[in-house]
């Protein structure tokens, strides 16, 4: 079968000034991510990972290069209309991307929904989503909730709701376990592999080889420059992981992990 690629980047480039200092974080980067793809970033600290991240979703403009998103390169598009690209087809779980305070865990789900413009639902409709997709989380029973007043999986688990309520065709997440105790963080990607599943590609950050092992693909950056990309194929229910686990373990000392 003929694979689509969803989000196809070439020669991506970023470079930070500070203090005068030049800091190319992103050096000539290029990758395709096919439709269906579950990938995760994988590199040292500082080998710019989240940059990648950034730039590739619009968050963040580039210094040079291109962003193809379903054959459209938002790298060049006027700020408002990447907004609204970035709202109606890309989902984000970013951990600085807090949840607002004077508003219940639900009302934070639906936002990027009330916000989007060319979706035609009514507000009925997009809370009936929020709430399903709470459901399908099990997280139900905090809909009503202020965002202190939850656990940080539980937090995690609303963000991925967040991030599908306007059913995007890519989920961009930097490190999406990062913060959360083994069992949660299982959860979670139990979560992000059945989204995936279902058609939603995925872009993520991980330090964790136990969450990449879940991926169909990892890329492996060092220094602003992908050093590699190992195919691992889609995890399937009843695949063994450990095995998985461990030859990417192997690959990624090849990497100089
Ligand atoms: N906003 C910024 N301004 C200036 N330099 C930055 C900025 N963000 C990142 N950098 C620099 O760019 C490089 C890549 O940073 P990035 O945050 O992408 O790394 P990372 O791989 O995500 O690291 P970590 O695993 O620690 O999150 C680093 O040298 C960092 O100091
Ligand atoms: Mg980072």
């Amino acid at each position: 079968m003929a694979t689509e690629t969803i989000l196809k980047v070439t020669d991506l480039c970023k470079t930070y000034i500070t203090n005068k200092k030049q800091n190319n974080a992103l050096k000539n980067v290029s990758f395709n991510i096919s439709k269906g793809d579950m990938v995760a970033i994988m590199g040292p600290s500082g080998s710019g990972k989240s940059t990648l991240l950034y730039t590739a979703s619009g968050m963040d403009d580039a210094t040079s290069g291109e962003v193809m998103l379903d054959g459209e390169n938002i790298a060049k598009l006027p700020k408002k209309k990447l907004a609204n690209v970035r709202l109606e087809k890309m989902g984000f779980i970013f951990q600085q991307m807090h949840m607002l305070k004077n508003l219940t865990i639900l009302d934070n789900i639906i936002l990027p929904a009330t916000e989007a413009k060319s979706k035609k639902r009514t507000r009925k409709q997009i809370t009936e989503q929020g709430q399903q997709l709470m459901k399908r989380m099990g997280i139900s029973e905090i809909a009503g909730n202020d965002i202190n007043e939850v656990s940080g999986g539980q937090l995690q688990r609303a963000c991925i709701c967040r991030s599908m309520i306007n059913d995007p065709q890519i989920i961009f997440a930097d490190e999406p376990t990062g913060a959360l105790n083994r069992s949660s963080s299982d959860e979670v990607m139990q979560m992000l592999t059945e989204l995936n599943r279902d058609g939603t590609t995925i872009m993520l950050v991980t330090h964790d080889s136990r969450v990449a092992a879940k991926c169909s693909k990892v890329m492996f950056i060092v220094d602003g420059v992908i050093k590699g990309e190992n195919e691992l194929g889609n995890y399937t229910d009843g695949m063994n992981i450990r095995d998985r686990e461990r030859s990417l373990n192997n690959w990624l000392m090849e990497m100089g992990w």
